[in-house]
């Protein structure tokens, strides 16, 4: 079987020699990293493996999200496992779904200076200048819209000028559009009732005694809509 050629990278200034089909986070754990921090779900859902990095040669600064990039010839690259936003801490049942609750939270949406960068560099093709835009005219709605495919990985608050924490003004907005702008599922309603009123409770304790075989069999014999 042939071998796969080599390419040479670069993870927080040391060089490392990995296979060329590799994403940043396999050729990182290929060049010996343990990542604990920085790796969730591995399929570019998690928003949890951020990454700057650059081209040797190149002056641009690229990010991304370290499962889904392939590693290229020359990158010089370091992750980034943590942002630290600002994060309004609310209680939501006393929020009106109005600008004010997001400005009393989050004022420096104010401050957008419209520059796109956000939008440019979100991993999701979110247009994130946007639902900014609808948060700074009390478009709950719209914010929560715009902002839904949202995996919170921080990127665009990386590169914001007006440093706002996008990202948490986007699930301030879809919060508040749950609770109080979407119409209420009956059916949904009428099964919380059944849980809080104990209805499962007989079969949950019944479930919670059995071994991991049989919760397997009973998993995987339950009826499936075809
Ligand atoms: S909106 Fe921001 S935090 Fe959300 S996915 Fe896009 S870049 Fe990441
Ligand atoms: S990066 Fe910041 S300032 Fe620029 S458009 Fe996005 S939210 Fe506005
Ligand atoms: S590990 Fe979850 S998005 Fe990359």
């Amino acid at each position: 079987m042939p071998q796969e050629s080599l390419i040479d990278i670069y993870i927080m200034g040391k060089k490392y020699a990995v296979p060329e089909s590799l994403t940043i986070m396999r050729a990182m754990e290929f060049a010996g990293y343990q990542l604990k921090r920085g790796c969730g779900c591995r399929t570019g859902i998690c928003g949890a493996c951020a990454t700057v990095y650059r081209i040797a040669g190149d002056h641009e600064f690229k990010v991304g999200l370290a499962c889904q990039i392939r590693v290229e010839s020359g990158m010089h690259l370091a992750q980034i496992p943590f942002y630290p936003p600002l994060k309004g801490i609310y209680n939501i049942d006393n929020l009106p779904p109005s600008a004010s609750s997001i400005k009393a939270y989050y004022p420096e949406i104010y401050r957008c200076i419209g520059c796109n960068s956000c939008t440019k560099v979100c991993p999701q093709n979110i247009n994130v200048k946007q639902y900014i835009a609808y948060a700074r005219k009390g478009d709950i709605a719209g914010c929560a819209f715009e902002s839904f495919d949202c995996i919170m990985c921080g990127l665009c608050a990386y590169r914001c000028p007006a440093q706002i924490a996008q990202y948490n003004v986007g699930i301030l907005a879809r919060r508040l559009f749950g609770k109080y702008l979407l119409p209420r599922d009956l059916q949904l309603q009428q099964r919380v009732d059944e849980i809080q009123g104990g209805k499962y409770e007989t079969e949950l304790q019944r479930l919670m005694k059995l071994d991991i075989q049989e919760l397997n069999n009973h998993y995987y014999s339950r009826d499936i809509e075809a």
